[in-house]
């Protein structure tokens, strides 16, 4: 039998990067994130690497025909193994102060599209008793604070709606597993994309490397 295929989203850096590299060794792959020259980059340096195939998607995933198009994607899947959403961004301010534009892209980003790609997933997962999805949360499903409220939130259900999906898998005696990953405070693009100084943030000793949050 062939190699199985991996979806990853938010394969263009920090932990995604890390999931596709860690991947590449016994599974072909499929990147998706917006920035298509960076997708690009990974599959061209796993492909050499690893001899696998790498598959790029250039798609916004909180825009509705770039997600059903993944989602449709995923579903038609012959080989599909594992499925990561890891896509995701931080926002900062206060809630009510916020731009909504924002809040509601968080939504869409961490609830939404982890929702939408799961069901086209397990419909094609459970079919065929074998698989995976790996949904990334955060320590901060279990701790709420200002400035992060629809982060913490939107994790939060993550985490939820991981341990639902755990517990219908095993009620069906089910191969395909599914986790919700919750990194700390970790080494990627996150927080410069967010605009904040990483020593301001948490002491170093806090600090995770993506490696060691992907081998979890
Ligand atoms: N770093 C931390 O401290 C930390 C801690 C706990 C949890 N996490 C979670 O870990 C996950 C990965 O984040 P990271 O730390 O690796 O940060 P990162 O380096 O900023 O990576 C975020 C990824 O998400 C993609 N993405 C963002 N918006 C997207 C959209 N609308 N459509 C498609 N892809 C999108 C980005 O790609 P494009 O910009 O190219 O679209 C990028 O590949 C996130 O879910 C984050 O919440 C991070």
């Amino acid at each position: 039998m062939g190699k199985t295929l991996a979806v990853i989203t938010g394969a263009s850096s920090g932990l995604g990067v890390v999931f596709a590299r860690k991947l590449a060794a016994d599974h072909d792959l499929l990147l998706i994130a917006r920035r298509k020259d960076r997708l690009d980059a990974v599959a061209a340096e796993l492909t050499a690497r690893y001899g696998c195939a790498a598959e790029v998607v250039a798609a916004d995933l909180t825009d509705a025909k770039d997600l059903s198009a993944v989602a449709d994607r995923i579903a038609a899947e012959q080989k599909l193994g594992l499925l990561v959403n890891n896509a995701g961004f931080g926002a900062r301010g206060l809630f009510w102060e916020s731009d909504y534009a924002v809040q509601e892209q968080m939504h869409q980003l961490h609830v939404m599209a982890m929702l939408r790609l799961s069901h086209a997933a397990l419909g094609n997962m459970v079919t065929q008793n074998a698989g995976g999805i790996v949904n990334v949360a955060s320590v901060a499903a279990f701790v709420q604070r200002e400035g992060a409220v629809s982060y913490g939130a939107t994790k939060r259900w993550v985490v939820s709606f991981t341990e639902g999906l755990y517990l219908e898998l095993k009620s069906l005696g089910s191969a395909v597993r599914v986790q919700a990953l919750c990194p700390g405070f970790t080494y990627t693009e996150f927080h410069a994309t967010l605009g904040v100084d990483r020593q301001n943030v948490a002491p170093r000793s806090l600090w995770l490397q993506p490696d060691f949050v992907v081998d979890e």
